[in-house]
């Protein structure tokens, strides 16, 4: 395995790796991505290997170009209406965390799509990221680059520290910017539903749209995304997840992860180690902490981490959907 900077020679070097049918983990603006050439199946098998991903579930798509839609997806077999939708949702929040769930081209492997009739696509925000898509065959497929049910990378040396020499190259962009994974949406049905929620609120998409629906009941044997298995997202020490103002006061060797600092705690006297989300009860800067803070106090080799939950609006659905996976419970 070998660091890259985000520099343009390195960003070439890469790209012709995965042209090549090489392992490339890049920075996008939501987490780390592990990429392979979209279509090339071989490249595509090795991505579920690094990860231990079951095939069943499918990857993200990721392109730099809108001209590169036809080529994954064929909007013609939508229906007007999601065709309207899809405009105005690729207009207004591409690039951007926001994953879009389409019919899929027969070009594109079924390794890909795990078999499915449908493919994410999604046009990350990230310079560096948009670069090597476009040096490269235009399209990478890129699952988070961590293993399969652990917690997704937001800095290079999380990929380095959960894959090692499973991906040939990384290209080190430093800490991601929104911190947790992108929003998938579903616009193959006439009422769209979110199948993740994520770096785009649903209240966001609502506010351009119009109803949306979302899902977050899906059993884990049978979920209706095929990532959306009950303890994905899982740091190695267990995790017990608390209301809001709930936290109890912890005991030694027990780390605590609040949303917002309590009063009542000093944390330079308190027991087992805290870290704080946001200080201002901020949810965007509560999402970009979050995967960080849960990998920090993961390597600390607690017994437990106790986490609070976020309030239930904006990012704090993505941000609780998150905690409740890690604590393999979805309730
Ligand atoms: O922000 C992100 O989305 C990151 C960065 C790297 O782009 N990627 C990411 O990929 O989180 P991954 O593989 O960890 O999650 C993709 C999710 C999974 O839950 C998968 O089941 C779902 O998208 N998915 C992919 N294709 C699908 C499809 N055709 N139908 C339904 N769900 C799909
Ligand atoms: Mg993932």
């Amino acid at each position: 395995m070998k660091i890259l900077t985000a520099s343009g020679p390195d960003l070439e070097k890469a790209a012709k790796a995965l042209l090549e049918g090489y392992l490339v983990a890049f920075p996008t603006e939501t987490v780390y991505g592990l990429g392979a050439d979209a279509f090339n199946a071989r490249a595509v098998a090795k991505v579920f290997e690094a990860k231990n991903r079951p095939f069943f579930d499918p990857l993200i798509i990721h392109i730099a170009e809108m001209e590169t839609l036809p080529r994954i997806v064929d909007c013609n077999a939508l229906s007007a209406i999601s065709r309207e939708k899809l405009s105005i949702l690729t207009e207004r929040l591409w690039p951007g965390p926001l994953t879009l769930i389409l019919p899929k081209q027969k070009e594109v492997p079924d390794l890909t799509t795990a078999g499915l009739t449908t493919a994410a696509v999604r046009f990350p925000a990230h310079p560096a990221a948009q670069q090597l898509i476009r040096l490269s065959s235009g399209a990478v497929a890129a699952p988070s680059a961590n293993p399969f049910g652990r917690i997704s990378p937001t800095r290079a040396e999380h990929v380095k520290t959960g894959l090692g020499d499973k991906v040939d190259f990384i290209i080190d962009g430093g800490k991601t910017q929104v911190g947790l994974e992108s929003t998938v949406l579903d616009l193959n049905q006439e009422k769209p539903l979110i199948l993740r929620p994520g770096g785009v609120s649903l209240e966001t998409l609502q506010a351009l749209i119009g109803a949306v629906e979302f899902s977050l009941d899906s059993s884990p044997e049978k979920p209706v995304s095929p990532g959306q298995l009950k303890n994905h997202y899982s740091p190695r020490t267990p995790l017990i997840l608390c209301r809001q103002g709930e936290m109890d006061a912890g005991a030694p060797g027990e780390g605590r992860l609040y949303f917002s600092l309590p009063k009542n705690i000093n944390r330079e006297t308190a027991f087992g180690s805290i870290r704080v989300l946001s200080e201002s009860s901020d949810l965007a800067e509560a999402a970009v902490n979050l995967f960080d803070m849960l990998h920090e106090l993961d390597a600390l080799g607690l017994k437990l981490i106790r986490a609070e939950e976020a309030p239930e609006t904006g990012l704090g659905l993505a941000i609780n959907d998150r905690l409740r996976r890690a604590s393999g419970s979805q309730q």
